[in-house]
Parts: C-alpha cells; structure tokens; sequence
C-alpha cells in the first residue's frame, strides 16, 4: 500500500507553513499523496493516514495552544498510527540546540504531554522584525540580545536549514 501522509500545522507568520509545504512538494514528487491542512481547517481523519505529521512554532516559549488541544483530543487516534511532530523556532538555529534532545522547548514540551510520536524534529525558524508588532518586535530584540543573535531592527534571516528539511523528508518517505 502506497504512504498516505497527512500533515496539520500552526503557522503565525508563515515559516512553518513554508517547511510543510516543501516537505508536502517534496514527498509528491515521489508519487506519495499529502493532505496538508492549518490546524484551523483540519476537516479530515487522522485514521486516513499512515502517517501523521504534526507541525508548530513557537512563540514565548511554547507551542500553539490549538496544537496542543489537537494533540490532546485525538491522542488515541494518533497513538494507532506513524507519527510525527516539527518544532520551528529560533534557538533551533544554534548547532547545539537543533536536535529534539538538545532544544529546550522540545526537551520540556514532552515532559508535558502525553503522547510520544515516532518521530521528532526541530527546526530553525525565520527572524523578521518588521513583521513584528511593536512590543513583539522589542521582545525579539531582548530575546536575541539575550542569545547573543543580531538586533538590528532590519535583520531579517531565515534560519531554517533546507538540506535538513530535505534530509528530514526523505527519511519520512521510508517511515
Ligand atoms: C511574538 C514572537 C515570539 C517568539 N518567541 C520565540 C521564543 O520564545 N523562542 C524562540 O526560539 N523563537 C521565538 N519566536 C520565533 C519564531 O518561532 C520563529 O520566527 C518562527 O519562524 C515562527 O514560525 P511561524 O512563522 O510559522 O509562526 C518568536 C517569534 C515571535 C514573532
């Protein structure tokens, strides 16, 4: 039977829906159907899938709130099949914070919750300032001057690492 895969994100401004589009463009290059759904507008099954991608970013330290109900709510069913879950943010960018066992916010958000998907991967996010709302935008700038990252107001870096996501994407067809 040929690999159904079946991916919801959470995507504030845009860069984790970027990741699961590629990932989505790449796997249907290799004949493999993809469903990829924002998590306001799952209105499928996860039972119709071999495999279950699960995708968010994080913002202040945690993952979206609608993800986690998601997760939550349908623990059973995603216990019962393949499953996998994408972390997106910015201290994924420092090498020693990259891996589902080296960066914090994956390293806590599973001591939190209860369900342990077959697969985990972090990865680096996108920095755009001047997307940001004012106080947002401050706090960035805290948060990067804090983790010694650029500050200047019109620093905008995408950070995610394509040949990862391609590498990522290839062990997920043969899941
Ligand atoms: C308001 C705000 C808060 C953020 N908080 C964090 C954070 O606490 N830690 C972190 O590593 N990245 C943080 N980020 C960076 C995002 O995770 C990163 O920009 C990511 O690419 C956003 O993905 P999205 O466009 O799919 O929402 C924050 C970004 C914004 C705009």
């Amino acid at each position: 039977m040929s690999n159904k895969i079946g991916i919801v994100y959470s995507s504030i401004d845009g860069q984790t829906h970027k990741i699961c589009n590629f990932i989505k463009d790449e796997l249907q290059k290799s004949n493999q159907t993809v469903d990829l759904f924002s998590i306001d507008n799952f209105t499928s099954n996860i039972t119709n899938y071999n495999t279950f991608v699960i995708a968010s970013s994080i913002r202040y330290g945690v993952h979206n709130k609608r993800i986690i109900d998601f997760i939550n709510t349908n623990k059973k069913e995603l216990d019962a099949t393949k499953t996998v879950f994408i972390s997106v943010n910015l201290v994924a960018r420092k090498s020693e914070k990259n891996t589902p066992k080296t960066n914090p916010y994956v390293i806590k958000f599973f001591k939190t919750i209860d369900w342990k998907p077959t697969v985990i991967e972090v990865f680096a996010g996108k920095l755009d300032y001047k997307k940001y709302p004012f106080w947002d935008r401050i706090m960035i700038q805290f948060i990067m001057w804090m983790t010694k990252g650029p500050t200047d107001k019109n620093t905008k870096i995408e950070y995610t690492n394509w040949g990862k996501v391609t590498q990522f994407t290839n062990n997920l067809s043969s899941m």
